[in-house]
């Protein structure tokens, strides 16, 4: 343990040193993660789609996943929890009970439907990873650092990329708009509710340093200006499948002057 235990800026090297209810909220968070991960797997099966020069990499943004998983898997199991009947349960089938986000119980359609999953959802991993990065848990910090390399540096710039070319042939946006319409609702949603009790307490026992609604802004504010710009934006940036954010009114609408004002010049 760094620091002394009690004082406000405890510092946890090992699952030993951790309170057990800084366990408790680890344990939570890192399962919704490996099911993540799992789910992240199955874009395995589009790496033939991708054009020739690209599957390599494809191949090993699947074999970095399978990494987050194992790594999660290990960290889980040092908290004293066992992950396997949950990895079991993620891998059987899409929409199953174990701890999933909605939008990985979502099946992916196509290549295009590939590439907004992409873009969408390695840029909320991107910035999840962003929130854990500070974690006075030492192992948890270092795990969200080096996934942030891989989700933010080399997943996300390949959704954004294959989303940039796509956008630029006129007859791919409707097939983009529909799979925007159905991946944005999904990927809003997954930060979980503001100021909810969980996310409260993360945030005060440092687990992480961002809350719900400051991740939600962060990638609202990176995914929003390249929908609008390439026309493929959602009717209702508010709106997700399972509810509403008006506290986000006041950004959409900064954002959609910032683009309709750069597309004027
Ligand atoms: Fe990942
Ligand atoms: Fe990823």
């Amino acid at each position: 343990m760094i620091l002394a235990p009690g004082t406000p800026r405890e510092i946890w090297m090992t699952a030993e040193d951790c309170p057990p209810d800084v366990r408790e909220l680890l344990i939570k968070i890192l399962s919704i993660q490996l099911c993540s991960d799992c789910s992240a797997l199955l874009m395995g099966r589009w790496i033939l789609e991708a054009p020739p020069d690209e599957q390599l990499e494809e191949a090993q943004a699947v074999a970095q996943e399978f990494r987050h998983a194992a790594e999660a898997r290990q960290m889980l199991i040092d908290l004293g929890y066992d992950p396997d009947p949950l990895i079991r349960e993620a891998q059987s089938a899409l929409d199953v009970r174990a701890r999933k986000l909605d939008a990985f119980m979502t099946p992916i359609t196509s290549w295009v439907d590939m590439n907004v999953y992409k873009f969408l959802g390695e840029w909320g991993g991107m910035l999840q990873n962003v929130a854990g990065m500070g974690s006075r848990y030492l192992p948890y910090a270092l795990w969200c650092a080096r996934t942030f390399q891989d989700e933010g540096f080399i997943h996300l710039e390949a959704g954004r990329k294959h989303i940039e070319q796509m956008a630029a042939d006129p007859g791919k946006l409707p097939e983009l708009r529909i799979s925007v319409d159905k991946w944005y609702p999904l990927f809003v949603d997954m930060f979980g509710a503001k100021d909810s009790p969980n996310d409260l307490r993360c945030l005060e026992r440092g687990i992480k340093t961002l809350s719900n609604h400051e991740l939600r802004l962060a990638w609202l504010d990176g995914v929003l200006p390249a929908l609008l710009e390439h026309d493929i934006a959602p009717a209702d940036p508010l709106q997700g499948k399972r509810s509403r954010y008006p506290e986000l009114t006041d950004t959409v609408a900064e954002i959609q002057a910032n683009v309709a004002e750069k597309q004027l010049v």
